[in-house]
C-alpha cells in the first residue's frame, strides 16, 4: 500500500564535494533522509526520459544506519514508480562497484550511501549520493536541482507491509518494483579481470610477494577477500581489518599515513612487507606504500601512466591524463614525455566525467588518494592496487625502486598537504578572504629564492561542456614551478577545514631523498608569513599532514 506522507522542507540539504554528507544524527531526525530521497525522485522523474520503469543501482558501505536507509529508500522507490532495483546483497555495494554495476547493467542511475572516509557509528557521519547514468556523480546541475526541490518538499511517498530480504540473492518483488539482490563483487571482480594480467598477479604473489591490504574494517573487505585472496592466492592474515563494521572499529577508514597506523608500521620495520596498500570507508581511495616509503598520491598517478603499457587494459596507450588543481604536477611531467594532454579540474570526481566521457583522458587522479581510469567514472581503491600490483609484476621491482627511478627520470615533485580542521567557519572564511584580497598585490614578488609567477582564484572551464566553475583554490605559483595553494574542504560535516597544498620541484636526483616536510620547509614558512593560517587560527600545527 502506497502511503503519503507530509513533511516540512529542511533548508540544509544541498549537497557538498560529494553528495549529501551529514551526522547520523542529523539523517535520524523524522523525514530527513526521506525528503532528500523524494527531492532525488522528484527531480529525476521531471527529467526528459522520467523515472518510471527505470532501473537504479542501490547500495552502501555498511555503515551504521546502512540498513534504515536501504530499507526506507526501497520503500520510497516502489512508491515512485521505479521499475527495478539491483541491491548489493545485505546492501552492501563499494563505491565504485556502484559505478560498474550501473554502466555493465545500463541502469538509469544509483544511490551510494556512504561519507567516504569520515568515521561512522551513532556519533559519526552518514551520506547519500546520487550517480547517473554514465556511473559517474550526479553534475552540479543535477544536484543543485535536487536542492532546490528539496526546499519546496512537503510530502513524500512509500510503500508499507510489503517485507523483502536483502541477504537473499535473485529477484523479490516490492508493490509493483521488482529487487534483484546481486553479488556485491562478481560484477567489479569480472572488471578488473580483464583490465589486469590476474595470472601474472597469482604468480608474483605465489612466488612470496611480501604485501599487506589494509581494508580498514570498511567496505573492501569482501572484495579484497575475494580478489586478492581467493582469485590471486593473497594469505588471509595479509589482509587486515577486512570485516566490515558498521562504525569501522571506532577509527576514521581513511588510508593515509596519519589514519593507517597499522600498517604503517608494519612497513616501517626492518625487514617487513615490500608492499602496502589500504582503502577507505567506501573502497575508492587508496594508499600505496614501499618500505619505509609513502607514495604521494600525485605520484602514484603519474608512476600509473608513465607505466600503463605493461598493464593489459591500457595498453594501446593514454588519450590523456586529468588531474584536480591542487594534485601536484607530476602526472603533467609524464604526460609531456608521452605527448599527450594533462586536464586540469576542480577538486571533486564528478569533474572527471566529462573528459572520460569524451575519451579526452583515460586515467584520473587527486592528492586525497583517489586515482582511477575510464573503466568505472568513479575513482577505484582496489583498481589502484591491483595496476600497481601488475606493474610491479612486470618489473620485477619493489615500490622503492619504481619511485627511484621514476624521479630520476622525470625530476620529484616533492609535496605536500596541511589539513586545519573543525575551525570555526568565520575564522576559516577571514583567512580565505584575506588572501584572495592580496592575490593581486603578490605577483612578482620575491621570497627568499622564489619570484612568484603568478596568483590566483581558480576557475575551471570546461573542455567538453563549455560550463565555468569559478572559486576553486586560491594558487601562489612560483617560477620553478612550486605552488601553494589553499582552499575550503567541501567534504567536512563540522566547522570548516582549510586545507594547504604545498608543492616543490627538485630536478636533482642526489636531492630525491628528503622527508616532504624538509624539502618543503621553506614554501611551509612562506605560506604561513603570506596566509597565516596559524597566526589567525591560534592553531600550532595542522591536525593532519599527508
Ligand atoms: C571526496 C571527493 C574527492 C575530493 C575529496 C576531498 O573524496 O570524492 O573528489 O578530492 O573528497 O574533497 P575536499 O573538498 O574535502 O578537499
Ligand atoms: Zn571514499
Amino acid at each position: 500500500m502506497i502511503r503519503q506522507v507530509d513533511c516540512h522542507p529542511f533548508t540544509d540539504q544541498r549537497p557538498g564535494t560529494s553528495g549529501l554528507r551529514k551526522k547520523v544524527k542529523v539523517f535520524q531526525q523524522p523525514h530527513y533522509l526521506a525528503t532528500f530521497v523524494q527531492s532525488i525522485f522528484d527531480t529525476l522523474a521531471a527529467e526528459q526520459d522520467g523515472l518510471a520503469g527505470k532501473t537504479l543501482v542501490l547500495g552502501g558501505d555498511g555503515r551504521y544506519f546502512n540498513n534504515e536507509a536501504i530499507e526506507l529508500i526501497l520503500r520510497m522507490a516502489a512508491a515512485n514508480g521505479v521499475g527495478r532495483i539491483l541491491l548489493g546483497q545485505d546492501g552492501l555495494l563499494s563505491t565504485p562497484a556502484v559505478s560498474c554495476i550501473i554502466r555493465k547493467h545500463k541502469a538509469h542511475g544509483g544511490i551510494v550511501l556512504s561519507a567516504s572516509h569520515n568515521p561512522g557509528g551513532p556519533d559519526g557521519d552518514f551520506g547519500i549520493k546520487y550517480n547517473i547514468s554514465n556511473g559517474g556523480p550526479a553534475p552540479e546541475k543535477l544536484t543543485e536541482a535536487i536542492f532546490t526541490r528539496s526546499k519546496g518538499i512537503t510530502s513524500y511517498r512509500l510503500i508499507e507491509g510489503a517485507s523483502f530480504d536483502s541477504s537473499r540473492l535473485g529477484q523479490q518483488k516490492l508493490g509493483d518494483m521488482t529487487v534483484e539482490v546481486i553479488d556485491p563483487v562478481a560484477d567489479y571482480a569480472e572488471l578488473m579481470q580483464r583490465l589486469f594480467d590476474f595470472d601474472r598477479l597469482a604468480d608474483l604473489i605465489k612466488a612470496g610477494f611480501d604485501l599487506r591490504f589494509d581494508a580498514m574494517h570498511a567496505i573492501t573487505g569482501p572484495y579484497a577477500k575475494r580478489i586478492l585472496g581467493d582469485m590471486l592466492g593473497v594469505k588471509a592474515d595479509w589482509l587486515l581489518n577486512a570485516t566490515p563494521l558498521p562504525d569501522f572499529g571506532g577509527d576514521h577508514p581513511d588510508p593515509n599515513p596519519a589514519h593507517a597506523k597499522e600498517l604503517m608500521t608494519l612497513l616501517w620495520q626492518e625487514n617487513g612487507p615490500v608492499f602496502g596498500a589500504a582503502s577507505d570507508g567506501d573502497g575508492d581511495r587508496n594508499m600505496i606504500l614501499g618500505r619505509r616509503l609513502a607514495v604521494s598520491p600525485s605520484d602514484s598517478l603519474a608512476v600509473l601512466a608513465a607505466n600503463a603499457k605493461h598493464v593489459p587494459g591500457y595498453r594501446d596507450g593514454l588519450a590523456g591524463i586529468a588531474r584536480s588543481m591542487p594534485t601536484s604536477q607530476a602526472a603533467d611531467a609524464v604526460a609531456k614525455s608521452l605527448g599527450i594532454p594533462c586536464f586540469e579540474t576542480p577538486t571533486g570526481w564528478k569533474f572527471f566525467g566529462n573528459l572520460l566521457d569524451a575519451d579526452r583522458a583515460t586515467l584520473c587522479g587527486e592528492e586525497s588518494y583517489g586515482t582511477s581510469s575510464n573503466h568505472v567514472r568513479e575513482k577505484d581503491g582496489l583498481w589502484a592496487v591491483l595496476f600497481w600490483l601488475n606493474l610491479i609484476a612486470v618489473r620485477g621491482q619493489p615500490v622503492t625502486e619504481i619511485m627511484r627511478d621514476h624521479w630520476r627520470q622525470f625530476g620529484r615533485h616533492y609535496y605536500s598537504r596541511h589539513d586545519y580542521e573543525t575551525l570555526e567557519s568565520d575564522i576559516a572564511n577571514k583567512i580565505v578572504d584575506g588572501l584572495q584580497q592580496e592575490l593581486g598585490g603578490l605577483k612578482g614578488r620575491a621570497f627568499g629564492d622564489r619570484q612568484l609567477r603568478h596568483a590566483d582564484d581558480f576557475t575551471y572551464h570546461d573542455p567538453i561542456d563549455g560550463s565555468t566553475s569559478a572559486k576553486q583554490g586560491l594558487r601562489l605559483m612560483f617560477e620553478d614551478g612550486a605552488r601553494i595553494v589553499l582552499r575550503l574542504s567541501g567534504t567536512g560535516t563540522e566547522g570548516a577545514t582549510l586545507r594547504l597544498y604545498l608543492e616543490s620541484y627538485q630536478a636533482d636526483p642526489a636531492k630525491h631523498d628528503l622527508d616532504p616536510q624538509i624539502a618543503l620547509a621553506d614554501l611551509i614558512d612562506i605560506a604561513e608569513n603570506v596566509i597565516g593560517i596559524k597566526r589567525q587560527s591560534g592553531r600550532q600545527q595542522p591536525d593532519v599532514v599527508t
